[in-house]
């Protein structure tokens, strides 16, 4: 089912309080590696909801940067709510965006901190008719939220918020959601109506629950608890954030990933990929928009961001990869440090304690121990020594090295960039490689190696120091 036609409002302009952050707003802080504010425009997308507007308030600016940085193309439409009025002012400012609208346009209103919705639960909300339909759930504390009141026939008639409601009324369970579904031309009747004559002097948008029962029945959608809990502080982030992350986990297993022991096991939400017969070890983290292949194993403490990894490839256990490229059938770590830009070809070997940037390996190159390669370009089946190094700062600008195909740099090299190793040449060990290497030559800088015979002896029958 594709709603193409509808229109998502997401309302995120609150402070957040109980997050107690001085730098984030609350619906810039992580679930499952994605901003709070992501989870309902990911939602609408996947729904088919093509026009989305996010209604902002506190660190605005912040959160358009956000919003703009994840979507792209496909980010939504801001709308500026400069006082935080109440949620029936912040839905007032979205619906202010759609004049061109028709009245009949189905309008989504969803809560930037609710980030586990079900694209099922939507469906079955957008399935509702009515001038407004509503998402209600039974919370096992209901404290806070506002209860749903309906009459003798069980049909809804209003929604009370805690700070307004009764005793009578506090002891309901059935609580709104804050997710609903409305006609377009019953917000723009309704919401200029709205009073702020209540314990908070806001302008609740709940209030339009009874105008809409007024004229016709209110359909509900029951959904679990779990899935429309709002997170306001961070124990709650923190209960999203592992609920999230056991459904992502769980996902990817039907999908045939396996996952030993997954609770340890980090999968952002956004991660586009894992093939069929990956195998993730403990502790392993995939944030961002990392994309892995089929068959590959992952081991033990792997952290990947931004990376992609291609079929067959091994990771021993602690290699960090960010923004990185690892080519079919590579083998990498343990403890490599792959940074952004680098490229690993096929059936590249990266071994451990190596440390890569800016740099493209070909082929079956090799290096195995011990190294930093930065800004270089190492062609097909180049092996690179332990121990070396390319010195491409020279404390004001960066300069690239380039190794060509088939080269050998003997251990403890250092490549003082600009610099090129010709194809098929050799590099001595402990040499500091300083001009262009043709072709097929040896180049060779060392001290000339002196040998003393018997030095051990002399020294022993030396006479100790007098002090
Ligand atoms: C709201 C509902 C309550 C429901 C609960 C579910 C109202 C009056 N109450 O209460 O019935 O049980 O959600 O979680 O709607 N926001 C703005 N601008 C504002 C005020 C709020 O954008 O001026 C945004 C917030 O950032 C948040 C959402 O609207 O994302 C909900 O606001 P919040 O203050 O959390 O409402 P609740 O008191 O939780
Ligand atoms: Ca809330």
């Amino acid at each position: 089912m594709a709603h193409g036609s509808a229109i998502a409002i997401v309302l995120a302009a609150g402070k957040g309080e109980r997050m107690q952050s001085t730098t984030t707003p609350k619906v810039l802080h992580e679930v499952a590696g994605r901003a709070l504010v992501h989870w309902p425009v990911v939602l609408a997308h996947e729904v088919g909801v093509r026009r989305v507007i996010v209604v902002v308030g506190h660190g605005h600016a912040d959160v358009e940067a956000a919003l703009a940085r994840r979507f792209g193309d496909a980010a939504p439409e801001i709308a500026l709510q400069q006082q935080q009025r109440g949620t029936g002012d912040a839905v007032a400012c979205a619906v202010a965006r759609l004049a061109d609208g028709p009245d009949n346009a189905r309008v989504l209103i969803l809560s930037g901190d609710v980030p586990l919705l079900r694209a099922s639960t939507l469906h079955a909300l957008f399935s509702c008719t009515g001038p407004l339909a509503f998402i209600a759930t039974r919370a096992p504390d209901p404290t806070g939220y506002g209860r749903v009141v309906r009459d003798a026939d069980g049909r809804v008639l209003r929604i009370v918020e805690h700070k307004d409601a009764t005793p009578a009324e506090r002891a309901l369970d059935e609580v709104n959601a804050g997710i609903y579904a409305a006609d377009l031309g019953f917000l723009r009747r309704e919401l200029h109506g709205l009073s702020a004559a209540n314990a908070q002097g806001e302008l609740y948008l709940t209030d339009l629950v009874a105008r809409a029962a007024a004229a016709a029945p209110v359909a509900t959608v029951l959904a679990p608890f779990v899935e429309v809990a709002g997170v306001n502080d961070r124990v709650e982030l923190a209960a999203s954030d592992a609920l999230a992350r056991r459904r992502i986990a769980e996902r990817w297993m039907r999908a045939g990933v396996t996952l030993r022991a997954p609770d340890s096991i980090a999968i952002d939400a956004d991660v586009i990929e894992i093939g069929a017969d990956t195998l993730l070890g403990a502790g392993v983290a995939l944030r961002g928009r990392t994309r892995i292949g089929s068959g590959v194993t992952i081991d033990v403490g792997c952290v990947l961001t931004d990376t992609v990894v291609e079929d067959g490839a091994i990771l021993r256990p602690y290699t960090i990869a960010t923004s990185a490229k690892i080519g079919p059938r590579s083998v990498v770590g343990p403890f490599a440090h792959l940074r952004q830009g680098s490229e690993l070809g096929e059936a590249v070997h990266v071994g451990n304690f190596v440390e890569t940037k800016k740099t493209r390996l070909g082929r079956g190159a090799k290096a195995n121990h011990l190294s930093y390669l930065g800004d270089a370009e190492i062609g097909a089946r180049v092996n690179v020594g332990a121990g070396t190094i390319t010195c491409n700062y020279d404390g004001v600008a960066k300069h690239v090295t380039v190794i060509e195909e088939g080269a050998f740099i003997g251990s403890n090299t250092a490549l003082v960039a600009p610099v090129r190793v010709g194809q098929g040449a050799t590099v001595g060990a402990g040499t500091t490689v300083t001009r262009d290497v043709p072709a097929g030559a040896l180049v060779v800088s060392r001290a000339e190696e002196k040998q003393i015979a018997g030095y051990a002896a002399r020294k022993a029958n030396a006479k100790p120091k007098s002090r």
